[in-house]
């Protein structure tokens, strides 16, 4: 399993998500959280995931099946309706809410999650990895093409309306939502560690996004690329951004009349 991945599974065991559980899954992408998910509530568990993306949705589904999880099921919906597709669902049917860099997606996370709370049975557990940048870059060495390559990744962000500020915001956005802020973790993301990109394979992987945003165009990312490699060093930490995961719970008086 990737390394970030290890990191999410840890993340959720630790915010009690478990064996026999039934999970409402948001923005699952390429399932590898729902992957995830699905192995640790097992055979007598049950994941049910909502993504806006149809093509996202059967790469998913592939990966599954190859891996023999089938204990998922898929709604294709907008996360800004989801109430209206979950209307053939038993409310208080899931025991908890889950989610990976998807609540920095939305304009109104808060909103998104309340209009959920209805199908979340009391007590149930509300648990999302979100990514966020602000304290971001962290260096002590200077490395100004890193330094360079993470703002352009940031102006990217910030014109698509992404708020990568999500993980500072999590308390508030659960408090906001009507639950009851448990407890929440971060663990900085260094730059190439282990088997996840390094800035350089980002910039290249994004390299249409952030030219069609017009943040940089290709020459300009190409030589960046090129000066993030000579200035890495095998024993320079650079931290590119920070992951965050938060715990709340669907408490006592919380009003969720669907
Ligand atoms: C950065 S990806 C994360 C995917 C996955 N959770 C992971 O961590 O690997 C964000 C996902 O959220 C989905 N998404 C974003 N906004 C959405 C919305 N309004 N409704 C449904 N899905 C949405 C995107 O389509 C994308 O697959």
């Amino acid at each position: 399993m990737k390394r970030s991945n290890l990191t999410t599974e840890r993340l959720f065991k630790a915010a009690g998500i478990s064996e026999g559980m039934t999970i409402l899954e948001l923005g699952s992408g390429p399932g590898e959280v729902t992957e995830i998910l699905s192995e640790i509530v097992g055979s007598t568990g049950n994941i049910l995931a909502i993504e806006r993306s149809k093509e996202m949705i059967s790469s998913a589904q592939k990966s599954l099946e190859k891996s023999g999880n089938s204990n998922v099921r898929f709604i294709q919906a907008d996360l800004n309706d989801a109430p209206k597709h979950l209307k053939n669902i038993d409310l208080s049917s899931f025991d908890a809410v889950v989610g990976r860099r998807v609540l920095m997606y939305l304009p109104k996370p808060d909103k998104v999650l309340s209009s959920l709370l209805p199908w979340l049975r009391q007590n149930g557990l509300v648990v999302f990895e979100e990514y966020d940048s602000t304290i971001c870059p962290g260096l002590v060495t200077a490395m100004p093409a890193h330094e360079k390559g993470v703002s352009l990744l940031g102006k990217m962000l910030s014109k698509e309306g992404v708020d990568q500020s999500m993980g500072f915001n999590l308390p508030a956005t659960f408090s906001k939502a009507g639950l009851k802020f448990e407890a929440i973790w971060a663990e900085a993301v260094i730059d190439g560690q282990g088997d996840q990109y390094t800035l350089g394979e980002l910039l290249e992987l994004l390299k249409p996004r952030l030219g069609s945003l017009n943040v940089a165009a290709t020459s300009e990312i190409d030589e960046l690329i090129t000066e993030i490699k000579m200035e890495r060093e095998p024993t320079a930490v650079f931290v590119s951004g920070m992951r965050f995961c938060a715990k709340a719970i669907n408490g006592e008086g919380c009003d969720n009349e669907a």
